[in-house]
């Protein structure tokens, strides 16, 4: 049984297959209606979500299937061991999609459960933003040759994605990264990866900016923070280290990259909002894809290949 925590779970290969899967259910979504009927997803929810939930809810909808969307704190999953839980849930359940605070506990939650689990982002990693996000660089000429990205930002669990899987596909990520998200940071892993001589780390936003076809930011402060009065003077110090990042008319003067955003956007921080409206922002296209590229990783995990 496979499960998605990571998109270090899948092969170049498996990954190609899933953007062109993904990309044939978004041109052809008749070809798939129905293909999910009977089946069963629960959604389980730690954290926030807009996208993630309305993605993977609609999606299951459109293919057939049903969801289960689960409260983590108003679940007995705050109460019990995870293990037991897991064990019930993934008795009456197809597929399990969980959100949660920490990467350990999508890994026991995985362990435990009888079904494929997918990693809905935790603190380590976010792969199916990142599958969303290949579909959308895949779809700007069919192909992953030559491609290389410029993340601009804090490294964080979508950066870890993004460099997994654009490394698993053989595209380029310059990590445009000043600070690192010391929960996300995995050094092992960053120099596996850079050892590829895809994925290079450098501060000099210029030139990465010059080089990409892509350049993708995502927010300084972690969205569940970003309210929080205790939390203003970590807040105030990131966006003074991260403001000479910000993606905006100066920063991007003579580029024609295409520009990505995982959402949600926090306007006038990582981002401008011209920018955000700007012809080549992909940025709502980028968001549309995380439902086409989650139809074709439930059907993979659950080995239906058909449509
Ligand atoms: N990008 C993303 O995962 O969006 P949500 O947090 O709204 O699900």
């Amino acid at each position: 049984m496979k499960h998605c925590l990571t998109l270090d779970d899948f092969t170049g290969d498996e990954l190609l297959h899933l953007v062109q899967l993904a990309q044939r259910i978004k041109r052809e979504p008749a070809g798939f209606e129905g293909i999910l009927r009977g089946r069963w997803i629960l959604l389980l929810f730690q954290k926030t979500s807009t996208r993630t939930r309305m993605s993977f809810e609609i999606g299951m909808g459109l293919l057939g299937g049903d969801s289960v969307v689960m409260d983590w704190d108003s679940s007995n999953f705050s109460i019990s061991p995870i293990a037991y839980e897991a064990r019930y849930a993934s008795s009456h359940t197809d597929l399990i999609m969980a959100r949660l605070k920490f990467h350990h506990d999508t890994q026991a939650l995985a362990q435990n459960s009888r079904v494929p689990v997918i990693n809905g982002c935790d603190d380590k990693f976010h792969p199916c933003q990142a599958l969303g996000d290949l579909l959308t660089i895949y779809e700007q000429g069919d192909s992953f040759a030559g491609r290389c990205v410029a993340y601009v930002g804090i490294h964080n669990n979508v950066a870890n994605s993004l460099a997994c899987g654009l490394a698993k596909v053989g595209a380029r990520l310059i990590l445009v990264t000043p600070e690192v998200h010391p929960a996300a940071y995995d050094s092992a892993l960053m120099e596996r990866l850079t050892a590829t001589g895809l994925v290079e780390r450098t501060l000099n936003l210029k030139d990465a900016v010059e080089r990409a076809q892509f350049v993708y930011t995502d927010t300084w402060v972690d969205m569940e923070f970003f309210e929080q009065e205790s939390y203003r003077a970590e807040k105030e110090r990131r966006i003074e280290l991260m403001r000479p990042y910000q993606l905006n008319a100066e920063n991007l003067a003579g580029s024609d990259a295409y520009i990505l955003h995982d959402m949600p956007i926090h306007p006038g921080f990582e981002i401008t909002e011209e920018v955000v409206d700007s012809p080549r922002s992909l940025i709502f296209e980028q968001a549309k894809n995380r439902l086409y590229a989650q139809q074709a990783l439930m059907l993979y995990l659950l080995g239906i290949s058909a449509g």
